[in-house]
């Protein structure tokens, strides 16, 4: 930027490009903003933990853990936002998915694949 410019171009046209500039940016990154203030701290399992998953589950792979993942932000957001999976041991999961599956009234498919996410991520191996 020309940094040798007049006073009064400095306060007034090139503050305002900056701000304009600036407001215009963060519009762009508003929708970027909001995507990762949902789901953006909710972690996809790496390629070890679906290889684990699968070992303890058969028939779950990276693509029924990452459909997990999307049920578990679509279900389970609809009350409250979404905890982080390893905030939470594997036995107070399986206590509160009992609960919380009602809640969301998940059918067999989607209650499983939501457990086997939360279990995948949680902080107790
Ligand atoms: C119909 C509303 C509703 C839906 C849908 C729902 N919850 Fe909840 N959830 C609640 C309420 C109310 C609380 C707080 C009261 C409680 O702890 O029972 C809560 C609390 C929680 C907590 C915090 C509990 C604690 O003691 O720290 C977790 C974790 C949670 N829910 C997970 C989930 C998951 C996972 C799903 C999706 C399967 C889900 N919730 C869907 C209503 C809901």
């Amino acid at each position: 930027m020309n940094m040798k410019k007049s006073k009064h171009d400095y306060f007034s046209h090139s503050t305002y490009n900056m701000m304009k500039r600036a407001l215009q940016f963060f519009i762009f990154m508003l929708p970027v903003i909001i995507l990762l203030s949902c789901s953006g701290a909710i972690p996809q399992p790496t390629i070890k933990q679906a290889d684990q998953a699968s070992q303890r589950w058969p028939g779950t792979n990276s693509e029924t853990l990452a459909q997990g993942r999307q049920l578990y932000i679509s279900k389970c957001s609809g009350c409250h936002s979404v905890k982080v999976p390893s905030l939470y041991s594997e036995a107070q999961w399986d206590t509160l998915l009992r609960t919380m599956g009602t809640s969301a009234k998940l059918n067999k498919d989607e209650y499983d694949k939501i457990l086997h996410y939360v279990l995948t991520m949680s902080n107790e191996k």
